[in-house]
């Protein structure tokens, strides 16, 4: 039997940590042959309800999973952590400017990486899925400077299994038949999901693309936008699709992506694709023993340059918003 691995989740007695919790125990993030011990890290106020999610996790006897411990103390929870999924942020509240946002999101995402850096494992994995989600993920690395920056990622997969979504609708596909979709930039309203170098079945991306009516009107914004569809449709975000999603990027990333396709990850731009070095960017990727490597040489048409190019301006802008003097 393997040694478990130390997997701390923040916000864990939030929406997308009580949905993601369940199933890293039932073994969907790791492989069902790998022991997991738990850490939920929330504020105070939250223990209580982590408490909970800690004694249904208890309940559900879970094989794989050979501890819980529930912390306030980031400290406590990242200390020999491999992985570190950073669910927890601070929402919008009314009559928070997006500045504020940032600057509040900033200081959380800043402490965290410099725990990281003093006290996680030496294999530590991150993924931040709270928003603003990019940016707080660049904020982190820039705290951990003895940890690779690549093992920050932000998480855009939820975008890109959205997109897939969208794609299998409108050709009557299924999912298993498409493969090489990218979302490029940053997971807000700017990123763009990119078919044009997909396949789908024996249909080539750019075919499906020339309905150029379709693929402005229709496919970009309904996945760009689907995050506000589901908030007006079930009042509050999604929560089940995205810890889904925030599974399948730790996943892959451990396990890999499947053969001739690849997955979508932010992660600190090495300068490539003309994305200033360290932008916490969403790009084609895929998992090699066990790291990201972006898929170079794609070709970029024009349609999508100026797409790319106006989420990163916009994640460009967030980078200085957050800069500290
Ligand atoms: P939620 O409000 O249900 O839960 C957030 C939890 O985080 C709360 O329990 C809160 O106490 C905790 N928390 C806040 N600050 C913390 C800190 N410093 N340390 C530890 N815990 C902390 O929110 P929900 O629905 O679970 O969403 C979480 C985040 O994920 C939000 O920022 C949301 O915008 C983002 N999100 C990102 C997506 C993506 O694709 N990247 C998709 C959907 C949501």
């Amino acid at each position: 039997r393997r040694m478990p691995v130390t997997v701390t989740v923040t916000g864990a007695a939030g929406s997308i940590g009580y949905a993601s919790v369940f199933r890293i125990a039932a073994g969907a993030m790791l492989g069902h042959d790998q022991p997991v011990g738990l850490r939920l890290l929330e504020l105070p106020q939250a223990i209580p309800g982590a408490v909970g999610t800690a004694m249904e996790l208890d309940d559900g006897a879970f094989p794989l999973l050979t501890s819980v411990d529930v912390l306030d103390d980031p400290r406590k929870a990242f200390d020999g952590a491999s992985f570190g999924l950073l669910i927890g942020a601070r929402p919008r509240t009314k009559g928070m400017e997006r500045a504020d946002l940032l600057a509040a999101n900033s200081d959380i995402f800043a402490a965290q990486g410099s725990v990281i850096n003093d006290v996680a494992a030496d294999d530590i994995r991150v993924i931040v899925v709270g928003n603003p989600a990019n940016t707080n993920a660049a904020v982190a690395a820039a705290h951990a400077p003895e940890v690779p920056a690549d093992r920050f990622t932000a998480l855009t997969r939820l975008d890109h299994n959205r997109a897939i979504a969208q794609l299998a609708r409108r050709t009557g596909a299924s999912v298993t038949e498409i493969s090489r979709v990218t979302v490029w930039g940053n997971h807000s309203a700017t990123q763009y999901p990119d078919i044009f170098h997909a396949r789908v079945g024996d249909r080539s991306g750019s075919d499906i693309a020339a309905d150029r009516d379709w693929l402005v009107d229709d496919f970009i914004p309904t996945v760009a936008r689907r995050g506000t569809a589901i908030i007006e449709a079930r009042g509050s975000s999604s929560a089940a699709s995205a810890a889904n999603a925030t599974i399948d990027h730790v996943h892959d990333w451990v396990l890999g992506t499947r053969p001739d396709d690849w997955t979508s990850v932010a992660l600190p731009s090495p300068g490539v694709y003309g994305i200033p070095e360290g932008l916490v960017c969403s790009f084609p990727v895929r998992s090699v023993d066990g790291g990201w490597q972006i898929v170079e040489g794609l070709d970029i048409n024009d349609f999508s340059r100026a797409r790319i190019d106006a989420s990163v301006a916009e994640l460009q802008s967030e980078r200085e918003a957050v800069r500290t003097p």
